[in-house]
């Protein structure tokens, strides 16, 4: 069972929200006993929600909810939603019902916007915050997209927005806010940046150990001791991300940067039992494992139904190594799987099941060499991005459509209205032309309005004639 999600507020009606209920000696941007009070509140919290340590990445497209819930399962302690750009979420009912979906069990969680309007992102997440534990402000994303809306890492060039973006929502949702960062390239630049995050209410901080300027995660390490510089100079609870590809990792990525959490995204999409307890610290996922694991995450989409987009990427992730071998069945689930239709998945899934049995081996032997499937995931990557940034242009075209719009129909409201009270004004000057004949009998004008006496009384006979 998914949870409804509540109906959006106006823009104004948000800018007004919690603006007088908190003291204003405790509003951020906070200084010396504020902030020390500021931070433990941000301690208090986070030990409330049971300190989680091992956390799902905001991934677009790729953690939404069954895929949380089937981390969760496997020993992940919070997750994060994939981005929610907040005009379109604020603006787009159907929006918000492809990209949104939560359940009693997805908790912690953290609901991530991007934004550049501090009243757009608060009015946004005010619609969902009941169903958050953190409302996440994306400050990392580095794609072609983020640069033309001027989101995610873009903002970097205006720590001033950032800061208003943060404080308002600080001060102004039910829910503590927290932000995803990645690093400058000058380490001072990047601790003054999280001090003052920290300062303008941010409650948590994740930081991806990378630069904006890494678009592929492959290609560069993330910066470890970037992440534990950051650590060292704020005081929240901070998350670290990057380059952690099993449980051993993770302890590593924490014990080098004394973080208090770990995020993981890619490799959590081929290995979503990652956080798990009960393997190996050293281990990674085993070809049978991602069968099993791939069943039960479509048994989850059955209870908390999915895009197929994100389904079938989700499918092909997780059964890489087999579909490299059953070439002809992974053609298939890319043909036949793009219409939604769950049965038509899972019973291709069932149908790799039975063949995988049939080898009597626990291992595929790929037909596709390595490079060859790195190419077509990369062309896929390409793909999902581009249709994301097309699904973003249409839902913007569209918002600028309905905006264009309302002048138009507010200027025929207009001419209604123009039109209306001619027809009533040439109503009344009739009336008053009739009056007096039909009223011959009685004295003129009683059941004249004033206007209509008046007009009588003073309007010259041709005037009154012609309908002036
Ligand atoms: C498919 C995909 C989608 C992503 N989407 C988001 C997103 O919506 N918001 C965000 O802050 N980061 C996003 N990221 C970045 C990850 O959250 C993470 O910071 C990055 O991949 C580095 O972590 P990793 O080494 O564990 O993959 C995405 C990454 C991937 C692979």
């Amino acid at each position: 069972m998914t949870v409804a999600v509540a109906d959006a507020p106006t823009v104004e009606a948000a800018a007004h929200a919690g603006s007088s209920s908190q003291p204003s000696v405790d509003r951020p941007p906070y200084s010396g006993a504020a902030l020390e009070a500021h931070v433990q509140r941000s301690w208090d919290y986070f030990k409330s929600l049971g300190s989680p340590k091992w956390h799902v990445a905001p991934m677009v497209d790729q953690s939404e909810l069954p895929f949380r819930m089937l981390c969760r399962a496997h020993g992940a302690e919070a997750a994060y939603t994939p981005m929610l750009h907040s005009r379109l979420f604020l603006e787009q009912h159907k929006y918000r019902e492809e990209h949104f979906s939560t359940c009693p069990g997805d908790r912690p969680l953290f609901i991530q916007f991007c934004a550049n309007d501090p009243d757009t992102f608060v009015a946004a997440a005010q619609i969902v915050q009941e169903h958050a534990d953190y409302i996440d402000l994306n400050l990392g994303c580095p794609q072609r997209i983020a640069k033309r809306g001027f989101y995610g890492a873009f903002l970097m060039d205006d720590l001033q927005l950032i800061e208003q973006l943060v404080t308002a929502a600080a001060s102004r949702l039910a829910k503590p806010v927290s932000c995803k960062i990645r690093l400058f390239p000058d380490i001072s630049k990047t601790i003054e940046y999280a001090r003052m995050l920290q300062a303008a209410g941010c409650s948590l901080l994740a930081v991806h150990g990378r630069l904006r300027e890494c678009k592929d995660n492959s290609a560069v390490r993330a910066d470890w001791d970037g992440i534990a510089a950051v650590r060292a100079a704020v005081q929240i609870p901070v998350l670290a991300n990057g380059d952690v590809q099993c449980m051993a990792d993770a302890q590593r990525l924490m014990a080098h940067t004394k973080a208090d959490g770990v995020m993981s995204a890619e490799p959590l999409l081929s290995d979503p039992a990652l956080f798990s307890s009960s393997r190996q610290p050293e281990a990674t996922i085993s070809h049978m494992e991602s069968y099993q694991v791939c069943v039960e995450y479509l048994d989850l989409v059955a209870s908390y139904p999915s895009h197929a987009r994100m389904v079938k990427g989700h499918v092909h992730k997780l059964l890489r190594g087999w579909l490299a071998e059953f070439t002809e069945l992974r053609e298939r689930i890319q043909r036949d799987a793009s219409g939604g239709d769950l049965t038509v998945l899972r019973s291709l899934v069932a149908e790799l099941g039975e063949q995988i049995a049939a080898t009597g081996r626990d291992y595929p032997i790929p037909k596709l060499t390595e490079r060859k499937l790195k190419q077509m995931e990369k062309e896929a990557a390409k793909q999902t991005s581009i249709q994301e940034q097309e699904r973003e242009a249409a839902g913007l075209a569209a918002i600028g459509a309905a905006v264009a719009a309302e002048p138009q129909q507010q200027q025929q409201q207009l001419v209604q209205q123009q039109q209306q009270e001619t027809l009533l004004q040439q109503q009344q000057q009739q009336e008053g032309r009739e009056q007096p004949q039909q009223l011959g009998k009685q004295a003129a004008g009683d059941c004249l309005d004033e206007p209509a006496q008046k007009r009588q009384q003073t309007m010259p006979a041709e005037a009154a004639a012609v309908g002036v």
